[in-house]
């Protein structure tokens, strides 16, 4: 893929690092509506709603972690050894990637319990816990995403050199 002004090699390649987050960001509000869902609704709405958390989690889960999997794998090598400015970040990143993976582990977890020899048994206390590990988890994913735009995102914009983001905009579109 050629670049032909300097507006598009920076357009181009921000939609590319973007190109997740949209839908990331939609995922999140998902499990966030089904969870309120889950907390406000009657009884007789419980078994239908945990089977939507399941899924809403699961869609999330699928698409978080291979677009973690692409950050850690493609996107962070390249960009720690072209700017070793933003090393504390890296830590920063990775922690929370680590993060996610155990949320959605213990959540998936938590999910399971209702389901007792097949029959959803009602459990108001492990709704409540349900709700907030899973906002929790669904706010933090936003940050994450805000952050790594205004950090990472902004640095690659600005301080790397026209042919390091042709190098960066080639590995991308591979993905
Ligand atoms: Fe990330
Ligand atoms: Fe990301």
């Amino acid at each position: 893929m050629r670049l032909n002004s300097k507006k598009d090699k920076k357009s181009k390649l921000r939609l590319l690092l973007e190109k997740d987050d949209e839908r990331i960001l939609a995922d999140t509000e998902d499990l966030k509506e089904v969870l309120n869902k889950l907390r406000f609704e009657g009884r007789q709405h419980h078994k239908k709603n945990i089977t939507r958390a399941f899924s809403a989690l699961t869609i999330l889960k699928q698409r978080l972690f291979t677009h973690m999997e692409e950050e850690e794998d493609e996107l962070f090598p390249f960009l720690w050894k072209r700017l070793p400015r933003l090393e504390p970040v890296r830590h920063l990143f990775l922690s929370e990637h680590l993060e996610f993976r155990n949320k959605i582990k213990g959540l998936f977890k938590l999910l399971r319990q209702f389901k007792i020899n097949g029959d959803v048994v009602v459990n108001g206390a492990l709704i409540h816990e349900i709700y907030c590990q899973g906002m929790y988890l669904a706010c933090f994913v936003i940050s994450h995403i805000q952050v790594e735009n205004n950090k990472l995102y902004e640095a690659i914009d600005n301080e790397l050199k026209a042919d390091e983001k042709q190098k960066l905009l080639n590995l991308l579109v591979q993905f």
